[in-house]
């Protein structure tokens, strides 16, 4: 992290969430430039949904997808276009559905014969027509922590392909509801890109059971993904969207017209936020020392939730000799009453004290949005570089 910044750090309380907004432009230029004009992007709400981190995505022309009534809301304040808001989730209350449906939403991504009949039911009662993806549960591994791998058949998500036929039956009978697409997403954080080729098949075989039965369907939307590296935040800042974007191109079978749709949170996001505390103390345990940090699993849940990893920086202790030739190692813990409240267990650092400054780094997905007020704590704030 560049000398300025640590400084400019310093003068603020902690702990915060810090966005580099010039690394979120370079991001989605690489975005736009690896996809091609008859894919459709939508940003997933759910990883971050800041203004700030919102309009500069907006700004860059892409859609926006949403697990939530005010999500819907967010997405269209941010000035998301309507016709380029997809609307997912396995169980949308009917109010959310009525936010969709007086938006005019592009479409709702369905997973359930019970969920499309309220959502015909409702249309009819406002004389609307909804815009229906079909999410399919294609059964296909996305080789991923099992807390976020959404695509297998004992996963709550989507309809199995056995149920297709019936629920082809009803929405024939459902004269409020058009049939648009078919919609997948098998999971999350996926780094090996043949779990995406594999979906690729499944898609084209699905296609198929469409067509034999001369169903033409204008869309087809793959979900999101796309994983990032925790491991090397500088090294890789920006994910392989070349690769990703290629495994489709090559792999899934687009019929004339066809336009193919991507919904990507972690990959546009994650890497341009960062988690900065400050160390309160460095106790020393039995066998190994504490840094306890001022942030805990109420600023940053994924590493008590899903044991990920994130890359962990004494941001203060960068250009000072001393510290680091005495590194050593430290469970790097937060001040929370529970034991899971740790963000890393031996983990290499300079010789840390108290006062000095941490970067948590890769927080910028699933970070903030997933902060709590336990233990009656304040919720961080969110600082960006063109505040500095
Ligand atoms: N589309 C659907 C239907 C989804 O459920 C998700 C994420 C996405 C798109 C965006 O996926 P992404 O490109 O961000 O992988 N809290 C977890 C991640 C949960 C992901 C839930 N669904 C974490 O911190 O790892």
């Amino acid at each position: 992290m560049m000398n300025f910044l640590i400084s400019a750090f310093k003068s603020l309380p902690t702990p915060f969430y810090y966005y580099d907004l010039e690394l979120l432009k370079a991001n989605l230029a690489a975005l736009k430039k690896a996809s091609s004009p008859e894919y459709i992007v939508h940003y997933a709400l759910k990883a971050n949904a800041n203004d700030k981190i919102l309009a500069t995505i907006k700004n860059a022309g892409i859609g926006a997808d949403c697990v939530s009534g005010n999500e819907v809301k967010k997405a269209v304040e941010a000035g998301f276009k309507a016709n380029e808001i997809a609307f997912a989730g396995v169980g949308k209350s009917d109010e959310e559905i009525l936010t969709g449906l007086k938006s005019d939403i592009f479409c709702f991504n369905s997973e359930s014969a019970e969920e499309l009949k309220v959502i015909n039911e409702l249309a009819a009662k406002y004389n609307k027509i909804a815009r229906i993806a079909l999410r399919i549960n294609p059964n296909v591994h996305a080789n991923t922590h099992k807390y976020i791998t959404t695509g297998l058949e004992e996963n709550k998500f989507g309809i199995n392909l056995w149920e297709l036929d019936s629920v082809m039956q009803l929405i024939k009978n459902c004269s409020n509801l058009k049939l648009i697409g078919i919609h997948f997403h098998i999971g999350s954080q996926i780094n090996d890109l043949s779990n995406f080729k594999n979906l690729c098949t499944k898609s084209n075989e699905i296609q198929q059971w469409f067509e034999e039965r001369n169903y033409m369907l204008e869309h087809i939307n793959v979900g999101g993904g796309l994983g990032v590296d925790y491991h090397h935040p500088d090294d890789n800042s920006v994910p392989d969207y070349k690769g990703y974007f290629e495994v489709f191109d090559k792999f899934l079978e687009l019929r004339k017209e066809q336009k193919l749709h991507f919904e990507l949170g972690r990959a546009i996001v994650a890497q341009c936020g960062s988690l900065i505390s400050k160390v309160l103390y460095v106790k020393k345990g039995v066998s190994t020392s504490f840094v306890i940090l001022d942030a805990g699993m109420t600023e940053l849940i994924r590493p008590a939730l899903y044991q990920s990893y994130h890359k962990i920086e004494n941001i203060s202790t960068a250009n000072d000799q001393f510290s680091i030739d005495n590194s050593h190692k430290y469970d790097v813990v937060g001040p929370i009453c529970e034991s899971s409240d740790c963000f890393g267990k031996a983990v290499m650092l300079p010789e840390t004290n108290r006062g000095d400054l941490f970067a948590i780094r890769t927080t910028g997905a699933y970070g903030e949005v997933m902060s709590s007020n336990y233990n009656l704590r304040e919720k961080a704030k969110a600082v960006y570089s063109d505040e500095l």
